[in-house]
């Protein structure tokens, strides 16, 4: 498997600099090695300790994690926190407000597609504007329990809005607001959301997209099938588009339905600011997210209240070892999972001051992230990989150009960070002076699994380095044997931390043969892991028919069905091919209905077709014409030999299962060097 960053090992450490062990959480190894030692003897001593820190309407009943991880014992099942009552939303707002009086510090600083518009928000404002949301759900009808689809950009009406749920004990579930129409239907039926909150439009860069037309049609789809569920759309006026333009209805065009639609602005000022919260049990449903499945269809991974409220907590106040005087920038939308856990749950539990961004890195100019990073003052910065190889290179100019000295640790996710990049973060963006903390997890792992802890860690560039508290991870080979030492197999987890997913919403089955089946008694992550001699894990990239572009899953199951669907292709097959500043991207082989000509024109709607079924990120790169694929004599086509063609890798090994081993050389005359 070649993914970037995997292949090349650099074995030097970079240590924690003093200043930072000076006041921090966890400041040295040791004390991380006694802290972990502490949540695997005695989880329930070490979990109670975080509970404290929160208020609970009632304690809970026994354990505070229980669980089966055996499929062979019966039902999968993790409860956290059993027999305990709260609300999330009193814990990151209300008790931050009350208790702790923070009522005028900012929790968020909203800053807009455009330099001009910005906006700070306080824990008391923040609080307010979520009892106004709360009410008007619940006076749309929204009860608890009830799901509620949330497509909305990078507003702070986003962050009301999924409060607002967590409030009332509505379920959220939010679809990236880059999702295509038929990916939202998707969505909604599949949960089954009676209501749909989105706005009319947003800028992204110098593109208007007109949100409300895309979840339209996404309603009308539903309504062509069976059952449709949504009753009421919410709509949010994007205020920093009207004072950008004027009124930009006229440019959007906002289709509007008096019979279902429901303006925000106009009913927000109705209602009131006070709104008590809905108490709820512990391990009732806090809000389902979507990601790619290997079956094609995604699944609603379904986080709960009380066990995702410690994890995402805990986790963000030693991984990026927070502290009262820091301004916080997590990069990520918060339609995934990294909004979710580390822009809003995370930072709010902590009572923490964040940048709330919509922009993108390249607009207006290329220096934006570090332009944001001076006004604000910003103290930790968490993006991605692929954003880091984007700017990387503008070179050093844009950089140059701003004070970068408020910031103190640094933070990666959704990919492998390849070494070159882990430099340039460091020295050029850190100045040597800040730790990278490399944070392995997934949407299903509610928040950071493998990682350094800033003060506590020593760095091996690319490595997510140890498990975190509560996290016992282990490494099986093929036949499920448990690997000691230096070792390279499946990343698996031995029991389960209280952030990790319970179900897959509506579809049990489907979870404990996703994650269970193959090696009864561990989570499976799909991941291959490195173990080194130093006991450090290296993250190799995935093992199942998944496909991470720009640090985010996409199934090769769907991207194939999308291509299908065109009236010209009879078979499709993707892969994946590496990508400079993608980390990976999509390499496609078409194989044609008979009379069916490829040519560039067909190429151009497969891929217009790939973006409207699912969205722009899965756009493909590469589409190639395949007359016949590798297949085995039993009709499997064999992806590893497709993977070698698109990467030119001529050395094609084993070929002897092949039922036809012609088509290869045909497939190689013909292979795409450059993207479409
Ligand atoms: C997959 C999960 C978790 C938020 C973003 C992605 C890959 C994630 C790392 C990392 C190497 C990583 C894994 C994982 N991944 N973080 N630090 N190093 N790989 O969430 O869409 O659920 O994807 O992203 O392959 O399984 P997701």
């Amino acid at each position: 498997m070649v993914v970037p960053g995997s292949q090349h090992i650099e074995d030097k450490m970079y240590h924690p600099p003093e200043g930072l062990q000076k006041d921090a959480h966890v400041p040295d190894f040791n004390c991380y090695l006694e802290l972990y030692k502490k949540s695997i003897e005695e989880p329930d001593v070490f979990w109670k300790e975080v509970a404290s820190d929160f208020y609970w309407k009632k304690p809970p009943t026994g354990h505070i994690l229980q669980y089966n991880f055996d499929v062979t014992k019966g039902n999968i099942y993790v409860k956290c926190m059993e027999g305990a009552k709260t609300n999330m939303c009193y814990n990151v707002l209300d008790r931050n407000v009350k208790d702790k009086n923070l009522g005028e510090r900012v929790a968020f600083y909203w800053e807009g597609n455009s330099p001009d518009h910005h906006e700070a928000i306080t824990y008391g404002q923040l609080l307010g504007q979520v009892c106004r949301c709360s009410n008007l759900l619940k006076q749309m009808g929204v009860r608890k329990g009830d799901r509620v689809a949330i497509y909305l950009p990078m507003i702070p009406e986003l962050v009301y809005t999924m409060l607002a749920c967590a409030r009332i004990g509505a379920v959220h579930s939010i679809v990236f607001a880059g999702f295509s129409a038929e990916s939202l239907c998707e969505r909604i039926m599949d949960s089954q959301c009676s209501i749909l909150v989105t706005a009319d439009g947003v800028y992204r860069g110098e593109k208007l997209i007109n949100l409300k037309q895309i979840a339209d049609e996404a309603l009308e789809k539903c309504r062509e099938k069976a059952s449709a569920t949504v009753t009421k759309c919410l709509v949010v006026k994007h205020h920093a588009l009207r004072t950008q333009n004027g009124d930009i209805s006229n440019k959007l065009q906002t289709p509007w339905d008096a019979a279902c639609d429901v303006c925000w602005d106009e009913v927000m000022g109705q209602v009131s600011e006070q709104c008590e919260p809905e108490w709820l049990d512990a391990e009732d449903p806090l809000f389902i997210l979507y990601t790619s499945g290997s079956t094609g269809k995604p699944k609603g991974v379904l986080h709960t209240v009380a066990g995702y409220l410690l994890y995402t907590s805990l986790t963000f106040k030693y991984v990026f070892d927070h502290q009262p005087d820091d301004v916080y920038w997590c990069t990520a939308d918060i339609g995934w999972i990294t909004g979710h856990s580390y822009i809003t749950y995370g930072p709010l539990a902590n009572g923490a001051t964040s940048v709330l961004f919509e922009g993108i890195p390249v607009h207006p100019h290329v220096g934006r992230f570090w332009e944001v990073i001076e006004k604000y003052r910003v103290t930790k910065f968490y993006t991605a990989p692929t954003a880091i190889r984007l700017l990387m290179k503008y070179g050093l100019d844009p950089v140059q150009k701003y004070d970068l000295s408020s910031l103190r640790i640094l933070g990666t996710v959704g990919e492998p960070i390849n070494p070159e990049a882990w430099h340039w973060y460091h020295e050029v963006i850190g100045q040597k002076r800040c730790p990278v903390v490399d944070t392995f997890w997934q949407t299903e792992t509610g928040g950071h699994v493998l990682t350094p802890l800033p003060a506590a860690t020593p760095l091996k560039p690319g490595s997510a380095t140890f498990p975190f508290f509560g996290v016992e991870p282990t490494i099986l080979n093929e036949h499920g044997e448990e690997l000691e030492g230096e070792a390279e197999g499946y990343l698996v987890f031995r029991r389960p931390w209280p952030g990790i997913m319970r179900t897959v919403y509506g579809n049990q089955e489907r979870f404990e043969n996703t994650y269970f089946k193959k090696f009864p008694g561990f989570y499976v992550t799909g991941d291959g892991c490195r173990r080194d001699k130093d006991g450090y894990y290296w993250i190799a990239g995935r093992i199942d028919d998944m496909i991470n572009v720009s640090g985010h899953l996409l199934s090769t199951a769907e991207v194939e069905s999308s291509l299908t669907d065109h009236g010209a292709v009879a078979e499709a097959a993707v892969v994946s091919r590496p990508h400079k500043v993608k980390g990976e991207c999509l390499y496609c082989f078409v194989t044609l209905k008979d009379c069916r000509e490829f040519n560039r024109t067909l190429v151009d709607e497969l891929k217009r077709q790939v973006r409207e079924k699912i969205g722009p990120i899965a756009t493909p790169d590469f589409i190639q014409n395949a007359p016949g694929l590798p297949k085995t004599r039993s009709g499997k086509i064999m992806r590893r030999v497709l993977r070698q063609i698109a990467r030119n890798e001529k050395d094609l090994g084993d070929l002897s299962t092949l039922a036809d081993p012609k088509v290869v050389e045909v497939l190689f005359s013909q292979r795409c060097e450059t993207a479409a």
